[in-house]
């Protein structure tokens, strides 16, 4: 391999699909983030049409050529991340048949109940319970509303793994993508076929399985002209992004533990063994690394919160709002939040939970409704912590990764809430495709995961703030009496 050799990591997310080219020291040399829209064709419902996320990758690469000329051509392998969870179902002319369905698309809570109900053991098989969002209850929710798409259907794949066929050819994934399927036997990294039939799929419809540093093919001819990558450089296998960020933060020692906040938002632990503990919703799955699982906490609803309120509120720059909000010095907003714009996963597994806002009166203005989101975000990472420690505990301090943890006064709420310090690191906000861009460097230089996964510089340490841990933890209990409350009236 060529000293200069660049790698390259792309992250297929939900609001955009994010590239970055970084060199042997692990320096960014080109990144471009390009949009992605969500539609929502009914209440709860949540797709991307898959030509949606090539066109993206395109365009991503096309603008990073024409930022740093060449930049593509010393490009020696490439990694993918993707967001989890979705149904990418191809046909056997090798197109998509349909817009792929999301993560957070909340249809198929019938179907995951019955799943349930059908394999009491799926929770200790798969790393957790059955719930809307995954792959396989949508299987079962086609299967009953468009049996003739999964008629047609040849092959069904995770969202990152439809760019991975453009790219290479294969069809494959990797083994954290593959368990938010939840088709997966976590503890021996295989399909689970009682699971796969369950769901009425067979084995051969899905995706060749690796670990997240293997080769799964190398790019194409036809996607070297399309896309200005060179021909025959590898693409290794990824992760899904919570994983892929934790690689990219050299989460991979037991006990290694971060907040990621994205769209949506996890809190992450990395596990040297399976341990699954379906009862607290947490997701045991497996690590992008081989012989390293984690247990995640997944909230639907991360800083995507905090945008959607400043859009209704019209504020048209968040920092600066979070800034202000920061100058005004209120331990707590006088309103209360429950952020769950798109359902919720852990704890409550409630496709049909909703964004409430409580306690309002002609006072209020729209950086009470703000502060409201951010407590509202914080507090679901303390009912994350509390899920988590139904099994073991949670480290007293905790890295934060993604977009959402750049700005210091949401993670001050964040450290508040949770009366635990929140280390930064450098590069934190780079997220799932600087992991990625590490696998595909150890796949090619022969360096050791140990090489490749270090911990970045530590950038700060942002502590509880006394007066605010105070005010926070006074109003935890309304905030989980307010869901508590509402919870049968969300379906009406
Ligand atoms: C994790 C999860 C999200 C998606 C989208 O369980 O649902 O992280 O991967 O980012």
């Amino acid at each position: 391999m060529a000293e200069d050799a660049y790698f390259l990591g792309i992250d297929i997310g939900t609001s955009a699909v994010k590239a970055l080219i970084v060199d042997d020291r692990e320096r960014p040399v080109a990144g471009a983030e390009v949009a992605l829209a969500t539609s929502r064709p009914a209440p709860g419902w949540s797709e991307q049409h898959p030509d949606l996320w090539w066109l993206a990758v395109q365009k991503a690469l096309a603008e990073m050529a024409e930022a740093v000329p060449g930049v593509l051509g010393r490009v020696a392998a490439i990694g993918l991340s993707g967001q989890m969870h979705g149904a990418v179902l191809i046909g056997r002319d090798d197109r998509p048949l349909r817009p792929a369905i999301l993560w957070n698309d909340g249809r198929a809570a019938v179907e995951a109940t019955a799943l349930n109900a059908a394999l009491p053991n799926l929770g200790k098989i798969a790393g957790v319970p059955a719930m809307a969002g995954f792959l396989a209850p949508k299987i079962a929710w086609l299967r009953t509303h468009e049996p003739e798409t999964l008629a047609a259907t040849k092959h069904v794949l995770l969202p990152k793994d439809w760019v991975r066929f453009l790219l290479t050819g294969e069809f494959a994934t990797d083994m954290c993508d593959a368990a938010g399927s939840l088709l997966l036997d976590e503890a021996r990294r295989q399909w689970a076929p009682s699971i796969v039939e369950a769901v009425g799929l067979e084995l051969g419809q899905l995706p060749h399985l690796l670990e997240g540093p293997a080769i799964s093919g190398r790019v194409t001819a036809a996607a070297a002209g399309a896309t200005g990558l060179p021909e025959g450089i590898p693409v290794v296998a990824g992760a899904g992004d919570a994983a892929a960020a934790g690689i990219g933060i050299g989460a991979v020692d037991d006990g290694d533990a971060f907040i990621s906040l994205g769209t949506s938002s996890q809190l992450f632990l990395t596990t040297a063994d399976y341990r699954p503990n379906p009862a607290a919703l947490v997701h045991a799955f497996a690590h992008a690394l081989p012989g390293r699982w984690f247990q995640m906490a997944a909230m639907l609803n991360g800083a995507s919160v905090m945008a959607w309120t400043a859009g209704i509120t019209g504020v048209s720059d968040l920092g600066a709002a979070l800034d202000t909000l920061a100058a005004r010095g209120r331990a707590v907003s006088p309103i209360t939040f429950l952020p769950y714009l798109q359902g919720e996963r852990t704890p409550h597994d409630d496709p049909a939970a909703r964004g409430v806002f409580f306690g309002m009166d002609g006072g209020t203005d729209g950086l009470d409704l703000l502060q409201a989101a951010v407590e509202g975000m914080a507090f679901t990472l303390v009912d994350a912590v509390a899920a988590l420690e139904t099994a073991g505990p949670v480290p007293p301090t905790l890295a934060a990764v993604g977009g959402g943890s750049r700005g210091r006064f949401v993670m001050e709420v964040v450290a508040s809430a949770l009366g635990r310090p929140i280390r930064r690191y450098a590069g934190g906000e780079r997220g799932p495709a600087f992991g990625v861009a590490r696998l595909a460097r150890s796949a090619v230089t022969g360096e050791t995961i140990a090489d490749v996964c270090i911990k970045p510089d530590l950038r700060d340490v942002i502590l509880p703030h006394a007066e605010r841990q105070a005010a926070l933890a006074a109003r935890l209990p309304l905030y989980r009496d307010l869901y508590r409350a509402l919870k049968p009236l969300f379906p009406r």
